[in-house]
């Protein structure tokens, strides 16, 4: 099966997440990725958190599947000249280095544009160009403080709170390869390469546009209805956080099951939509509520929500989440069980969808990672073991014309 991106030959110049998230992505979907990484070390994540001795970490094998991986010193003339001839016939280029590093090693935005004009040069950085701070490297919780995630997660008696997803890294790489997509459509009509720059703080902020929206309604009036703070507590000129509570205009909460005291993951997530309020009473046993004035609309209910889900938590008390689930979803309830990574990794649905895989690797045996969330009808990507350091290297120099001799003498000045 012909992949969408086959033919796009990618120079994956990133390290860490946010950028070899992106790179993996469009790997996936066919481009040719070629991951340069600095000869004897590599990208730091081979070495960061292992748990097999000797065996790249997790953190590398799960952010780097289906690529190449040529060493590469880039500081070094040999090495740029290697790099010169590989950007001439790239497409992309995509680097998430610190500010300023791509300038110092001598390849800016303007020399790559005159060695490819064609190229598209993506870039990750913790703040935009321009911006007060975009001296600044940033990593993950950093850009969920700067882009208002923190400010806004956890609950209004405790400290802003980081969230667990990866709302600064793999975020700004799925951004940026909407980004370089774009680009490349956008080459197709005008046959020149452009520079595509994300930030974390703006990917960070862009998935807090709610957060945006109610910061406005606050200065308007004065409260947000939707909160748990309201009508009870008080409320700042700035947007509160809201703990559980839903972010658009249905009520939920994170509610206990059955055996909540003993596994700290006995819970589901239970969503009151205004229109399905009758099927809600009905699943609880409650259908006088149904009519009652001091329930029947969702502004009757605010003011008593946490008593109406004290009431559900109690009918939740002999059920597990599962057993919640499945008699909540005959009422068209939107509900969840909170699932853990244990429970997610064994899901046999995730499995069958191939968005959680199984890789067999050269040194580790075989490791879960997380395949192609987006589902395609032509074509379903294949996860691929992430390259050893260095493993394409050779493969890589001979397709750039180099010889057996030439690539001898480049390993001997340690250029690769
Ligand atoms: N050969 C020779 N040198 C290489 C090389 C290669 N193949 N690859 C990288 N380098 C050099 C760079 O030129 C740079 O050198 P310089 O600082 O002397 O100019 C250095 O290695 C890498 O620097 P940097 O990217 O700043 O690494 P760091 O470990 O100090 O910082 C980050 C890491 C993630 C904080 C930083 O890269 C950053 O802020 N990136 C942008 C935002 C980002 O993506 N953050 C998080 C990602 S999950």
């Amino acid at each position: 099966m012909t992949k969408p991106l086959e033919g796009i030959k990618i120079i994956d110049f990133t390290h860490v997440q946010a950028g070899p998230a992106c790179t993996q992505l469009l790997a996936w979907f066919g481009a040719d990725v070629i991951k340069v990484e600095r000869p004897g070390s590599g990208d730091v994540t081979r070495n960061q958190l292992r748990d097999i001795p000797d065996a790249d970490a997790l953190y590398f094998t799960m952010l780097n599947s289906n690529k190449k991986s040529l060493t590469l010193d880039t500081k070094k003339p040999e090495g740029k000249e290697v790099l010169e001839k590989l950007i001439r016939e790239s497409d992309v280029l995509v680097e998430n280095f610190g500010p300023g590093a791509l300038d110092r090693m001598g390849f800016s935005w303007e020399r790559l544009n005159e060695l490819n004009p064609k190229m598209i040069v993506a870039s990750v950085k913790g703040f935009s160009d321009g911006h007060h701070y975009d001296d600044l490297k940033v990593y993950e919780n950093v850009a969920q403080c700067a882009g208002g995630a923190a400010s806004t997660t956890g609950f209004w008696d405790g400290p802003p709170t980081i969230s667990a997803a990866a709302l600064g890294d793999s975020n700004t790489g799925m951004h940026l390869a909407i980004g370089i997509l774009t680009a490349l459509l956008g080459r197709d009509k005008t046959g020149k390469g452009q520079k595509v720059a994300v930030s974390m703080q703006d990917s960070v902020l862009n998935l807090c546009r709610v957060k945006l929206r109610d910061q406005q309604r606050l200065e308007r009036v004065g409260y947000l209805e939707e909160y748990p703070q309201y009508p009870h507590g008080e409320f700042s000129d700035v947007v509160p956080r809201g703990g559980n509570a839903g972010g658009g205009g249905q009520p939920g909460w994170v509610l206990k099951c059955k055996g909540w005291e003993t596994d700290p993951n006995a819970y589901i997530y239970f969503t009151i939509q205004g229109h399905a309020w009758e099927p809600i009473c009905k699943a609880l046993g409650k259908p006088e509520w149904i009519d009652d004035p001091a329930y029947k609309t969702a502004e009757a209910r605010q003011p008593h929500i946490f008593e109406i889900f004290g009431t559900i938590e109690a009918w939740l008390a002999d059920k597990t989440k599962f057993e919640a689930v499945d008699i909540l979803r005959k009422f068209d309830i939107p509900c969840a069980p909170v699932l853990t990574m244990k429970e997610l990794a064994n899901d046999p649905s995730l499995r069958a969808s191939g968005t959680i895989v199984e890789v067999p690797h050269k040194k580790r045996g075989s490791y879960l990672t997380v395949g192609s969330p987006i589902k395609f009808s032509d074509m379903k990507p294949e996860v691929t073991a992430s390259p050893l350091l260095g493993e394409h290297t050779d493969e890589v120099l001979t397709s750039l014309g180099y010889s057996k001799q030439d690539i001898f003498n480049l390993r001997e000045v340690k250029a690769i």
